[in-house]
């Protein structure tokens, strides 16, 4: 029988689900003002109804560069010969983005819920630019209702809290412990219990000895702002229980420093935005006119890049 719990926690979980909706939408929206290139975010959300303000269009580009060249130079520095693996990864666009631009890894392994993953598979399926990108004449892909098993592209239906089905999964999409590997979190720990993800970072650290992590997420949700920000996404029944390491870049730092990572480091939008190429902010600031300058500061000083690493040579990853 359900208990009481357990309906809660489902009905959380679909909150947390529906954020991934959201996340696409905004991504979709900032693609078609121009704010960056992204021919494939199309095939995962087909239409978005309503124009998001600029200050998020901004939010969004300004996340969406800077993880891309974390990302680049991750696989600069190590040659290709590395690991991606996108935990939350929603419908994260990020491994066609790279094919594209002929940028190639051994691995690249994304994980969220079945309930996310199901709709992804469907999509790539039924989408040959998707397809063709999975795909390699010498491997046939393999693909189930949650599923889907390329080449080098592997997505999988998992809870990140339960450790023991993510350590198989990991198993199953043929990652390797001892590959330099890059972990990649957007707007995901918030929605776990400082237990569970403590757990899963410090159960990371001991398995990856050359690991870099990248996690992009909300800071100073203690303040009068912050505050706001939780109680909006609680109205939708998105209960932040992770937000404990949320309230500073500090605490971003710790969540990593106090769970097995050598180096952490951390800095909040405001900072990654001026370490952006003039050129790109240049043209970006041209797109739209901006009247709340003031609701940028704020949205920039409550979301930064955590960087955090088990091998100290992937501290020169830096923006
Ligand atoms: C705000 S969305 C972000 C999606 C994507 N990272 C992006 O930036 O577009 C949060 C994602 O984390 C996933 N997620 C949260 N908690 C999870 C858990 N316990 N297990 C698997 N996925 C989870 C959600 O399903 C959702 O896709």
């Amino acid at each position: 029988m359900l208990q009481r719990r357990d309906i809660d926690s489902v009905g959380s979980d679909e909150a947390v689900i529906a954020t991934n909706d959201d996340a696409s939408s905004c991504k979709r929206c900032a693609v078609a003002l121009g704010y960056w290139s992204d021919r494939y975010i199309n095939y995962f959300i087909r239409s978005t109804t309503d124009r998001k303000a600029p200050e998020i269009n901004r939010g969004y580009f300004a996340r969406a560069v800077a993880i891309k060249i974390l990302v680049d130079k991750f696989i600069e520095v190590t040659n290709g010969n590395c690991q991606i693996v996108n935990i939350g990864a929603g419908f994260d666009t990020l491994y066609w983005r790279l094919g594209e631009e002929g940028k190639t890894v051994k691995g690249f392994v994304e994980f969220d819920f079945p309930g996310v993953t199901s709709r992804k598979c469907l999509y790539i399926q039924r989408t040959k630019q998707l397809l063709q990108a999975v795909s390699d004449e010498d491997y046939d892909v393999k693909l189930n209702r949650n599923n889907l098993h390329g080449h080098t592209y592997k997505l999988t239906g998992v809870d990140l809290r339960n450790l023991t089905d993510v350590e198989a999964k990991v198993k199953e999409s043929d990652l390797q412990y001892s590959l330099p590997t890059l972990f990649l979190a957007e707007c995901v720990l918030v929605y776990i219990s400082i237990q569970k993800s403590s757990q899963l970072l410090k159960w990371i650290a001991e398995k990856f000895k050359s690991a870099l992590f990248i996690n992009y997420e909300m800071v100073n949700l203690g303040d009068r702002f912050g505050e706001v920000m939780l109680s909006n996404l609680r109205t939708r029944g998105c209960d932040l229980v992770g937000s404990e390491a949320c309230q500073s870049t500090e605490t971003q730092r710790r969540r990593f420093l106090d769970y097995g990572w050598v180096g952490a480091d951390s800095c909040d939008m405001m900072g990654v935005w001026a370490r952006l190429p003039p050129e790109e902010i240049a043209r970006v600031t041209q797109i739209e006119l901006l009247d709340e300058q003031e609701l940028l500061s704020q949205l920039f000083t409550h979301y930064a890049i955590t960087t955090a690493w088990t091998d100290h040579r992937w501290s020169e990853v830096q923006l």
